[in-house]
């Protein structure tokens, strides 16, 4: 027969039993930063940070509201969604092409378009802007930066983008 122990674990079992389920769900919410309600003493939460004017993801989509993003303005231009790691330019009128930023040399973000090239700003690494391979840089030969599927919705003015 064992004898009754005063265990730490023990003791902590009573004193869940004690308790009632609000209050272990405020005393964890506490321990995770968030105050329990009617808690003074805590700063409100901060805002979630404001992403860019005009764009958006849906589900599986990054939209683009063209009249919002500068960036996409012209043929040549070209926009960075750093959330999902995407690349997208603007090679005509109504030609929007979008790749992974991911340099497949060292996996700094592609950043860099200027009409001919898409360029890594570490080592300099280029790739085509129609397929997204590799052209010229240490990224190895045969390697690329993959594509998105792209779509222009012309009426509305919005880019689409289906994320990897
Ligand atoms: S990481 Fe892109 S060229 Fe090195």
């Amino acid at each position: 027969m064992s004898s009754p122990c005063d265990c730490p674990r023990r003791r902590f079992v009573a004193q869940l039993a004690t308790l009632g389920a609000g209050a272990l769900v405020a005393a964890c919410a506490a321990s995770e930063g968030t105050a329990p309600a009617g808690d003074t003493n805590q700063p409100p939460p901060a805002p979630p940070p404001a992403g860019d004017p005009g764009v958006r993801v849906v589900g599986n989509t990054l939209e683009l509201t063209l009249a919002q993003i500068p960036a996409l303005s012209a043929p040549n231009g070209s926009y960075t969604h750093g959330a999902s790691r995407t690349f997208v330019i603007r090679r005509s009128a109504t030609d929007y092409r979008a790749f992974s930023n991911v340099c497949p040399h060292s996996a700094c973000g592609v950043s860099g378009f200027d009409g001919r090239a898409m360029i890594c700003p570490c080592h300099g690494s280029e790739f085509d802007p129609a397929t997204g391979a590799r052209t010229a840089g240490p990224a190895e030969v045969g390697t690329s930066l993959s594509t998105r599927p792209t779509a222009l919705d012309s009426v509305a003015g919005i880019v689409r983008v289906q994320l990897a």
